[in-house]
């Protein structure tokens, strides 16, 4: 791809790595498949692990180092939960295979994406598949739960686990960005992208560049932390800390209007509300007991909101729970 046809690219696209060496805080992992493929003994590959921390673009960097710039030809991209049933998966597989090797290379590569998301019947064919094949191919599965996958067909592959991308190393990921695409961030701004990316470059990359758009182009305008926390969707420190301040502090009627305010006004979702309470609880004086109580009771609200429900009740239970725990440690 021409370097203008990448212009108008999504940065995750735009910014995805074309070798292994832009593969970012995954070293061990590059280390190892990289010998693999130098010893010429490259094992079936499981790559799994939360998303946004670099299988996809592993493979594919591993795949262009061994074939070069025409590793189309000789990698076989599918992706398992398009819901086109195990069949097709199938005859993509053995066309693909039993085609002539143009450069012979050994073996051929067929990537298998979202793996966790085919069923269990399609897995155990998938399992028969790639016995029969494993003579001139090679099977990289990418999955976000090795435990949503056969078994079976986890032991034929050598696995791997994605971790969440430090913070540093996300950080020198962006660096790059920010410079090409003359960004212009607050240090508060790039802590705050940091933490709340939470290990996900995608994530990063797509903040980022909703922030960007957000300034309207203009090189001048600087991203500061507010943006960050707009674009990402998640409620600033600050309006946690006061909500939950006021739950402490004040009677039970002004508690529940500061919370339902700064719902509507900010636009904060209660389950973000309670993930807030949680980074900050730490930050008060309180017996460990009360803490533990609290936790248990907020875990329990957000179960029940992750199934729906009633909004003003489940706020009048934050407020509850919260309240009761101080009560008992008077
Ligand atoms: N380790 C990494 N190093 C550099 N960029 C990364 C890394 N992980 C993810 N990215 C960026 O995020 C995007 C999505 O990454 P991808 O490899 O598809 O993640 P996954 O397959 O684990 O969900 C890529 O296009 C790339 O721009
Ligand atoms: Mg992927």
């Amino acid at each position: 791809m021409t370097t203008d046809s990448k212009e108008n690219l999504p940065w995750v696209e735009k910014y995805r790595p074309d070798s292994l060496e832009e593969v970012y805080g995954q070293s061990d992992i590059v280390d190892t498949v990289r010998k693999f493929v130098h010893e010429g003994k490259l094992p079936h590959l499981l790559f799994y692990g939360p998303p946004g921390t670099g299988k996809t673009s592993t493979i594919i960097a591993l795949a262009k180092e061994i074939y070069g710039p025409n590793y189309k030809n000789l990698v076989l991209e599918l992706n398992a939960s398009d819901d086109r049933g195990i069949d097709v998966v199938r005859n993509q597989i053995k066309n693909f295979a039993s085609t002539m090797q143009i450069f012979s290379r050994g073996f051929k590569l067929i990537i298998l994406d979202e793996a966790d998301a085919m069923t269990a019947v399609a897995q155990n064919s998938l399992r028969r598949i790639i016995e029969t094949y494993t003579k001139n191919t090679r099977f990289c599965i990418l999955a976000n739960y090795a435990h949503k996958l056969n078994p079976a067909l986890v032991s034929r592959c050598t696995r791997f686990r994605f971790q969440p991308i430090s913070e540093s190393a996300i950080q020198e990921r962006i660096k790059n960005v920010i410079i090409k695409e003359s960004i212009n961030i607050a240090d508060p701004a790039t802590a705050a992208l940091l933490k709340l990316s939470r290990g996900d470059m995608r994530r990063a990359l797509n903040v980022l560049q909703a922030c960007k758009a957000a300034t309207n182009g203009e090189t001048d305008d600087e991203i500061d932390e507010n943006m960050i926390y707009e674009c990402i969707g998640a409620p600033h420190p600050k309006d946690v800390e006061t909500v939950l301040d006021s739950i402490l502090k004040d009677d039970w009627t002004t508690a529940f209007m500061t919370l339902d305010q700064y719902k509507k006004t900010k636009g904060l979702a209660l389950i973000d509300l309670i993930s807030g309470f949680i980074d900050i609880l730490n930050n008060y004086q309180l017996k460990s007991s009360t803490r533990i109580e609290i936790y248990k009771g907020l875990s329990e609200i957000e179960y029940g909101i992750s199934k729906g429900g009633n909004e003003k009740i489940q706020s009048s239970a934050i407020i509850g729970v919260i309240k009761q725990a101080l009560e008992r440690e008077e």
